[in-house]
């Protein structure tokens, strides 16, 4: 059990790339704290600093209260999980599982222990004598976790370990992983640039940019109220649409404000706006059914949107349509891109 601070974290690697600038967070014991962002945003980094396998600019990172700084990462009681989990081929699943412990020496029965109670609650009991080319993806990748699983660490930091599976393993593994997590109340970090297994997964969700953090928080709270439009258009899919604040048909801006956004599933098609609520006169681009809801994408005072309709649309390309918000919907951003609405 841990908690995990960074502090004003900085990394400058050779060359002078700064890719992380300055960032603090402060990851609760038991904890799954997700980092997201686009690529080259800082992530992988900040991650390897926490374990160790990459050197600290400035600031600090603390596990349980101690700055760990100058500890290696041998020291630092941490498993991390990667993309490419890089089982060993040769070695059964057991002894993929068992191979930590025993550059450790851990007693033999210790290991045996350990082994068998992460394959079952991993459920790869029954594949045990197998060498990882005769499981499946899914499997392999809960071998890695498995190995990561017995060392019992105070910390587990997952690197986009789904990333190579198929979406619906992904789906299955991203539910495996939550539970896994909960049941064990190992404090973790857990790395993706994909926002909705950041959405799914997060008890604390960080969204980086270009080496800060721009808001952390609740997903649900991030997704409600995002700080920035950098947020609101990388949390949610498809992403909140924006517009220059003032139109025709728009409610008086907000003090400050030049953006206005609203979510394609707040929009509605000819609906009164109701009380200073939006309205905007669109023409459908192109109609997108996806089986229990339909996209339509629009264009409106020269910007693309997206609406969000239950089931079949009916709308067909270049049907004029009027795209109400109501008021409590709406979103309102400044200049520089930051939220300037309760
Ligand atoms: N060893 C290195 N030397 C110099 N620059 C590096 C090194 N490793 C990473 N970088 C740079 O640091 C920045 C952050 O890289 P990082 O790997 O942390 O990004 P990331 O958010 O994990 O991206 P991705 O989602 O693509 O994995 C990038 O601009 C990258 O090119
Ligand atoms: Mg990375």
């Amino acid at each position: 059990m841990a908690t995990v601070d960074l502090k004003d974290v900085r990394k400058v690697y050779a060359g002078n790339v700064e890719a992380v600038k300055g960032v603090s967070i402060d990851i609760a014991d038991g904890a799954l704290c997700v980092l997201v962002g686009p690529s080259g945003c800082g992530k992988s980094t900040l991650l390897r600093m926490v374990a160790g396998l990459e050197t600290i600019t400035g600031g600090t990172v603390s596990i349980d209260g101690k700055v760990v700084n100058e500890i290696g990462p041998a020291e630092r009681d941490i498993a991390m999980v990667f993309q490419n989990y890089a089982l060993y081929p040769h070695m059964k699943v057991y002894d993929n599982m068992a191979y930590g412990l025993r550059n450790r020496g851990t007693p033999k029965d210790e290991i045996d222990r350990r082994v068998r109670e992460a394959a079952e609650t991993l459920e790869l009991a029954h594949l045990l004598d197998r060498r990882p080319r005769e499981l499946s993806g899914g499997q392999r990748q809960r071998v890695a976790m498995g190995r990561a699983i017995v060392r019992k660490p105070k910390v587990f930091l997952f690197d986009e370990p789904l990333s190579n599976l198929d979406a619906k393993l992904r789906g299955q593994m991203r539910v495996e992983i939550k539970n896994l997590q909960r049941s064990l109340g190992v404090t973790s970090v857990y790395v993706t640039h994909d926002q909705l297994e950041a959405m799914t997964l997060a008890d604390t969700l960080v969204v980086m940019n270009a080496g800060v953090v721009e808001q952390a928080g609740a997903p649900l709270d991030i997704y409600e109220k995002p700080a920035s439009t950098f947020v609101a258009s990388f949390i949610g899919a498809p992403p909140m649409n924006m517009i220059p604040a003032g139109g025709d048909g728009h409610p008086e801006a907000l003090a400050g404000a030049q953006t206005l956004g609203f979510r394609p599933e707040d929009a509605r098609i000819s609906t009164p706006a109701g009380e200073g609520g939006l309205t905007l006169a669109a023409v459908v681009e192109a109609v997108e059914p996806v089986g229990a809801e339909s996209f339509l994408y629009c264009a409106a005072e020269g910007q693309h949107l997206v609406v969000r309709v239950a089931g079949r649309s009916g709308a067909n390309i270049g049907d004029k349509l009027t795209v109400t918000t109501p008021r409590e919907k709406l979103h309102w951003f400044d200049k520089a891109g930051r939220r300037v609405s309760a």
